[in-house]
């Protein structure tokens, strides 16, 4: 089971590992799409519940993703083959979910770095209402060759830099993209929060209304916690067959979870006093990020430069997210098809570019084309925010709850019986009952049994 350990790459600093594990998880999930989610249900009683999974089920999890990916030194697919083959077939979901995902992850990444480029050059200053930019973003995303052109940039990127490796691509480019993120995300709060008018915008993101709170709130909660937190997809067992053996799982996870609330929390800090500032309403999906805060920042002075770090900063989080997507199929070919990393590398490059191309031509010219009433684009992000993430986080709780040797488990995350893991009862708990409950009760839902 040990045999590749030694040919495979480990993360190198101390910090490498947590900050590897949070690019993956700070992502567009955090700042475009969890704020307007909590605004729509409930504000701060959103919060409350979501913080409660994160907790119970995105931390246990987390663990037990990490314990997976270390224990085998595998790829998602390898992994659990490597422990019981009969549930190979959750590295598989995982590997197939991870393509899916980037099919329009992408196609979002590449209106972030377009919307980057022309705040840089002054385009996106030439507009002033709300439905000017409201026409702007639909001609760009309907339009068939600019968003590819900037999918096809952002698709590159991803791909220079896992051709890189591990240690030179993913843990350089997370050393220094996760501190950039950090330091832009303080500055536009703090900009955001001396706005005039911003205090009510603050006061709507974080006002308990328990009144919008149904048995969907906890449903809508969890679904954003596990996209949020990157989990049920094989991503943490990925970039855990990279740590090191010293490294602490359950100290990594709660970092990671820790960091990654906390830039949710800042992003709704960062837009909705700037939405109240202007007394727009806050609208939610796509065209909050993309046509509400455009008009905002063009009625503020140096209205280029917040714009452009805006947007940097959507750029800097889906890439590192959309590094650790590609890493899992990378790994997977890599490894288990035998190929070189390059050519792994290039055959995921150029599958995810052909199904991002086709998922962004499915909002225009290919809108004719649909699944089930969807377009490809909406059916990629139901799929697999709403079957195959619960589906993988299901059976990751029930194959690490009941299935792993305990022996196993226990070395992982005390390190071989260096660390003390006081509430180890609890963790096993929330892992055999609380969590496998919970995703049921999500399936059922989905099912339409409720
Ligand atoms: N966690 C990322 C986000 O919040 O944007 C998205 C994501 C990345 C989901 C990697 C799943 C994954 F494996």
């Amino acid at each position: 089971m040990h045999h590749h350990s030694h040919t495979r790459a480990t993360l190198g600093g101390k910090m490498s590992a947590v900050l590897v594990a949070a690019g993956s998880s700070v992502g567009l999930g955090n700042i475009w799409r969890f704020p307007y989610v909590a605004g729509d249900n409930g504000g701060g009683a959103f919060l409350v519940i979501y913080i409660l999974c994160v907790v119970l089920l995105g931390l246990p999890l987390m663990i037990a993703e990490f314990t997976v990916g270390r224990a085998t030194h595998r790829n998602a697919v390898g992994a659990y083959q490597a422990l019981d083959r009969r549930w190979s077939f959750l590295g598989y979901n995982g590997v197939i979910a991870a393509f899916l995902i980037l099919g329009f992850y992408f196609v979002v990444s590449g209106w972030t770095a377009e919307y980057m480029v022309h705040s840089l050059t002054g385009d996106l200053a030439r507009y002033t209402t709300a439905e000017e930019y409201s026409s702007v973003y639909e001609n760009f995303i309907r339009n068939p060759w600019r968003p590819l052109l900037y999918t096809s940039l952002f698709v590159l990127a991803t791909h220079f830099i896992i051709e890189l490796g591990v240690q030179k691509g993913i843990e350089r480019s997370a050393k220094l993209l996760m501190p950039l993120l950090f330091v832009i995300l303080i500055a536009l709060s703090i900009h955001s929060l001396l706005m005039p008018g911003g205090g009510e915008g603050l006061r709507f993101f974080f006002r308990p209304d328990f009144s919008k709170v149904t048995p969907q709130t906890f449903l809508v909660a969890l679904g954003q916690a596990f996209f949020s937190l990157s989990i049920g997809i094989g991503t943490m067992v990925t970039y855990a067959s990279y740590f090191k053996p010293e490294t602490n799982l359950r100290h990594t996870a709660l970092n990671v979870t820790i960091l990654d609330t906390l830039v949710a929390v800042l992003a709704g800090v960062v837009i909705f006093p700037a939405v109240f500032s202007v007394g727009i309403a806050p609208t939610s999906g796509p065209s909050l990020v993309f046509i509400t805060l455009p008009s905002i920042f063009n009625g503020m002075p140096l209205s280029m430069v917040w714009s452009s770090v805006f947007f940097l900063l959507l750029v800097v989080a889906a890439l590192t997210s959309t590094i650790s997507l590609h890493e899992v199929v990378t790994a997977y070919l890599h490894e288990e098809w035998h190929m070189s990393r390059r050519a792994a590398a290039w055959t995921t490059t150029l599958a995810t570019l052909a199904l991002a191309a086709v998922a962004s031509l499915s909002l225009g010219v290919l809108d004719g084309w649909t699944i089930c009433g969807l377009t490809l684009f909406d059916s990629l992000d139901y799929l697999t925010a709403n079957i195959l993430l619960p589906v993988g986080g299901l059976f990751t709780c029930l194959f690490v709850g009941w299935r792993l040797d305990r022996k196993v488990l226990k070395e992982q995350i005390t390190n071989h019986g260096e660390l003390k893991f006081r509430i180890y009862g609890v963790f096993i708990f929330l892992l055999r009952y609380i969590c496998p409950a919970v995703l049921l009760l999500i399936f059922l839902d989905n099912l339409g049994l409720f």
